[in-house]
């Protein structure tokens, strides 16, 4: 419970200080997380990227539920919450840094094309130029069928960011499925599960 309120005020925090790059007032909830690292496929895949983290609330589900096997490498932007990630989640590879250059992060670590990338990056907030840039990154290291997640608040589906955001994934992904609201998380989100062409 402590802990609970104590990742609450940091999140608030950072959202007051950059609220176009945090984006949302209240980590993810459980039952989000649940939802989109099961659309993701993570039971299924040996190496996992995840784009802004933040508090961790995809970080912990991930690893609860990946392969014992397989590697999860994080993107974080923001310094301070990547240094508090490291401190909980020994069993991931937490980087501070920008999603922009995750084909280079990758390949720092090692680490071969992604099975699946899940993303908690404030998308309806970004420029075009970043949603572009991110996207390109993303679907270079993905596998051929690998799944991209990614979510938006419901109440801000109709925002320019969130329907440029949406539309190209239409653009460059082979198939986009959008999932049922999760009325549980606040605000109510819902997912987009997108496949890489083979
Ligand atoms: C909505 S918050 C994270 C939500 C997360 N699911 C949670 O519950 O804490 C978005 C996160 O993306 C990070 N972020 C923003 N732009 C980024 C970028 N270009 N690369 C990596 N992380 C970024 C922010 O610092 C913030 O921590």
């Amino acid at each position: 419970m402590i802990r609970a309120v104590q990742r609450q005020v940091v999140f608030v925090g950072k959202f007051l200080r950059s609220p176009r790059q945090i984006g949302a007032i209240t980590p993810s909830s459980p039952f989000l997380a649940r939802e989109i690292v099961h659309l993701a496929q993570v039971r299924q895949s040996k190496t996992i990227v995840e784009f802004g983290p933040g508090t961790g609330a995809f970080t912990k589900e991930i690893l609860a539920q990946m392969p014992r096997d397989a590697r999860l490498l994080a993107v974080e932007a923001d310094a301070g919450m990547a240094l508090l990630l490291r401190k909980k989640f020994h069993r991931a590879i937490i980087t501070a840094g920008s999603a922009q250059k995750i084909r280079r992060i990758m390949k720092a670590h090692q680490l071969e094309a992604a099975d699946c990338i899940i993303s908690g990056l404030p998308w309806a907030s970004f420029e075009p130029q970043l949603q572009d840039d991110i996207l390109e990154e993303a679907l270079a290291v993905l596998k051929p069928g690998g799944k991209f997640a990614s979510f938006g608040y419901i109440h801000a589906l109709g925002m320019p960011g969130a329907k440029r955001f949406r539309e190209q994934l239409h653009h460059i992904f082979g198939s986009v499925q959008m999932s049922k609201v999760i009325w549980k998380n606040v605000p109510p989100a819902m997912i987009y599960c997108c496949t890489k062409e083979k």
